[in-house]
């Protein structure tokens, strides 16, 4: 199977190509094609003619969509639909992944494949109408919502981005004061993980839809941090916080559950945190 990964040097692409590297796929960053670029995206698509297109290229800055909400838009939705036509058009099925963030939150029990997106922020916003036009394009898709996600280094000669866990583990070895949100609850799904579940949805040719695929268990940014400090034995003191004591232009998700119903189920994220930082 011809494979196209779209995004291919950001965190989640660094996975899927490690996780599709038989398939010998075809790795595309912005450099390459600009998914933005209507014109050339869809050239470069239909001169390929892949059989499966995996994009992984996003805008993912949160905070920064509150203020180029404009951007996020032309990249997570008008660029979602560019490359939703080229594949319709060439027969090749689409699996586009999207967020926790569409969803308001408002649910303790968590959201289902089918649950109502009410997003809450600029980002949240983008991503659903990527959601909305993959899903009018008439292309084959796999719409696959993640959440919380940490993984390994960028690649493509791209410096090792930033995730929250090495964050927590760099402010504590630099002997910062740590203190982290406690009232916001989700599923942290390790890139490895999610990448492993998409080939698998991807091969058990199962129906084009929406699929939720996350670690399973929940936590909050605190219980994260706490165990990720615990797993490498660093002893320092972290201070649980409300999301009101830290300003953020973004409205977040209080319980940005995803609940997968419908793909074989991930390892516990306690696992697979421990799996990250012993690798
Ligand atoms: N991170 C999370 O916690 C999280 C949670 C849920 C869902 N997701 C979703 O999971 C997917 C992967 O996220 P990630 O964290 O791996 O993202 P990431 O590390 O930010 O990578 C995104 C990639 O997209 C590329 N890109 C940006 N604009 C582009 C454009 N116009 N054309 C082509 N490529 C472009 C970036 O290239 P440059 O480096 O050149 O900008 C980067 O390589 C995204 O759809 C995201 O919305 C992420």
């Amino acid at each position: 199977m011809k494979i196209l990964i779209l995004g291919a040097g950001g965190m989640l692409g660094h996975d899927l190509v490690h996780e599709f590297k038989d398939f010998k796929p075809i790795l595309w960053d912005r450099d390459k094609c600009d998914i933005t670029d209507e014109k050339k995206s869809s050239e470069l698509i239909l001169e390929l003619a892949p059989e499966l297109i995996i994009n992984a290229a996003a805008y993912t800055d949160v905070e920064g969509a509150e203020d180029n909400e404009q951007l996020a838009n032309l990249i997570n939705a008008q660029g979602v639909k560019n490359v939703a036509q080229a594949a319709r058009e060439i027969g090749a099925t689409l699996v586009h992944i999207s967020t926790e963030y569409v969803f308001d939150g408002k649910q303790s029990f968590g959201y289902d494949e089918d649950s109502k997106p009410n997003p809450l922020s600029a980002y949240g916003r983008s991503k659903y109408q990527g959601e909305v036009k993959l899903i009018q394009s008439g292309c084959k898709y796999y719409l696959v919502r993640t959440s919380w996600l940490y993984g390994k280094a960028p690649q493509m000669g791209k410096p090792r981005g930033k995730n929250f866990i090495d964050t927590i583990i760099a402010k504590a070895e630099a002997e910062e004061p740590l203190k982290v949100v406690d009232d916001q609850y989700g599923r942290p799904t390790y890139t490895r993980d999610l990448a492993r579940s998409i080939r698998e949805l991807v091969l058990s040719k199962l129906e084009s839809g929406i699929y939720h695929a996350v670690n399973e268990g929940e936590t909050t940014w605190y219980g994260l941090a706490q165990a990720t400090l615990k797993l490498r034995n660093i002893d320092v003191k972290i201070e649980p916080c409300a999301s009101s004591e830290y300003p953020s232009k973004a409205i977040r998700p209080q319980y940005s559950l995803l609940n997968n119903n419908k793909l074989p189920q991930l390892r516990d994220w306690q696992v697979a945190l421990k799996d990250y930082l012993n690798s």
